[in-house]
């Protein structure tokens, strides 16, 4: 039975290539839909983090999914009703992620499951999951808990064929999907349906962690409020 509740929403955030702006996304989405809702950015690119270059934080998820403890204790509240779950940058913790995923990859869709009940038990009403690059088990685990899927990808060849590899291997996974189309510069047409284009800008810098709070009028976070906008109304 699903347990969902009105207004829970997972939304997972992905992307075939990497740098694509999955976390820049994230963060920004995150800040704008905590206006009205009580969100988590739960962190799931166990590869490469990023989140623990703008907080403090000294718990992360690698230890939870690993059993330890239970979600609430590793939470970080960042500003009112945003909080972030966040990776290990120590290289200890990714190795030992890299090696759990390959040797448990089932397993761990069950650990990565029980976190997500956990944060929906807690009360927020969205989880913006920023993923890895590429497919991996951890990805696909991934998509197949989340309600939403948004596939951001610049508009470029490789991106753009990037993405018939997510549609792809997302196909016997019956949620909504959409492409994020990350610094654009113009209106190609794409095979998908487009939730948001996002325009290229030199004044985006991943120095803070919320562009839209800054540049509130900024193009950038134009498109961006279209995007929360268009997930709100999911
Ligand atoms: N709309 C934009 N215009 C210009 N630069 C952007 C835009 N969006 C993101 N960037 C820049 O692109 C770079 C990559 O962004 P980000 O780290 O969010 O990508 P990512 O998909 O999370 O990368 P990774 O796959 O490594 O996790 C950052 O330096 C960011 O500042
Ligand atoms: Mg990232």
């Amino acid at each position: 039975m699903d347990e969902r509740q009105v207004g829970e929403m997972i939304v997972g955030i992905h992307s075939f290539k990497g740098g694509s702006g999955k976390t820049f996304v994230a963060l920004n989405l995150g800040y704008l839909l905590s206006m009205e809702r009580r969100v988590c950015v739960l962190e799931l690119d166990l590869r490469a983090p990023a989140l623990y270059s703008f907080f403090r934080g000294e718990r992360y998820i690698n230890e939870l999914l690993g059993g330890r403890g239970n979600a609430e204790e590793y939470l970080l509240r960042v500003r009112k009703n945003l909080s972030v779950l966040m990776a290990s940058p120590a290289l200890k913790d990714i190795k030992t992620c890299l090696r759990r995923e390959d040797v448990e990859g089932v397993r761990m869709l069950g650990r990565l499951q029980e976190v997500v009940s956990e944060l929906r038990s807690l009360d927020f009403e969205l989880i913006l999951i920023d993923n890895s690059p590429g497919l991996s088990y951890m990805s696909v685990n991934s998509m197949i808990l989340s309600d939403l899927l948004l596939f951001v990808a610049r508009p470029e060849r490789q991106e753009v064929e990037g993405l018939r590899n997510l549609f792809d291997v997302s196909k016997n996974i019956e949620k909504p999907k959409y492409v994020v189309l990350n610094r654009s510069t113009g209106d190609a047409a794409l095979p998908y349906e487009v939730a948001a284009r996002i325009p290229c800008s030199c004044d985006v810098t991943m120095d803070y962690p919320f562009f839209v709070e800054r540049h509130e009028n900024h193009e950038v976070s134009r498109a961006l409020k279209k995007l929360a906008e268009f997930v709100s109304r999911r």
